[in-house]
């Protein structure tokens, strides 16, 4: 539904260069950073579990939920950049 043309086209090449960019993005990001699912934990307790993360900050996390319990303490959005150590 379009209010006019102009507005119209306008909003077709925003959406547009939405869609270029999430398809650049998820091409050319060789690794895209995923959040962690903190859901699952119960923060502040962690398995100890020794499952090693690589963080967006580019540091070692022995799990998934260390790197939870970090975002939490520190007040971070640590990202998980990939699986396994960095
Ligand atoms: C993460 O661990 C690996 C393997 O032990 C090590 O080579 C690397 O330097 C560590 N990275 C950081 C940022 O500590």
């Amino acid at each position: 539904m379009c209010l006019s043309k102009t507005r119209c086209s306008l909003c077709w090449i925003t959406s547009c260069r939405t869609v270029v960019w999430v398809f650049l993005w998820t091409k050319f990001s060789c690794s895209p950073s995923t959040p962690a699912d903190c859901s699952q934990y119960n923060l502040p307790m962690c398995p100890r579990n020794f499952e090693p993360v690589c963080g967006s900050d580019g540091t070692n996390y022995s799990n998934e939920c260390m790197l939870c319990f970090q975002n939490m303490e520190r007040k971070t959005n640590i990202l998980i950049r990939s699986k396994g150590e960095c």
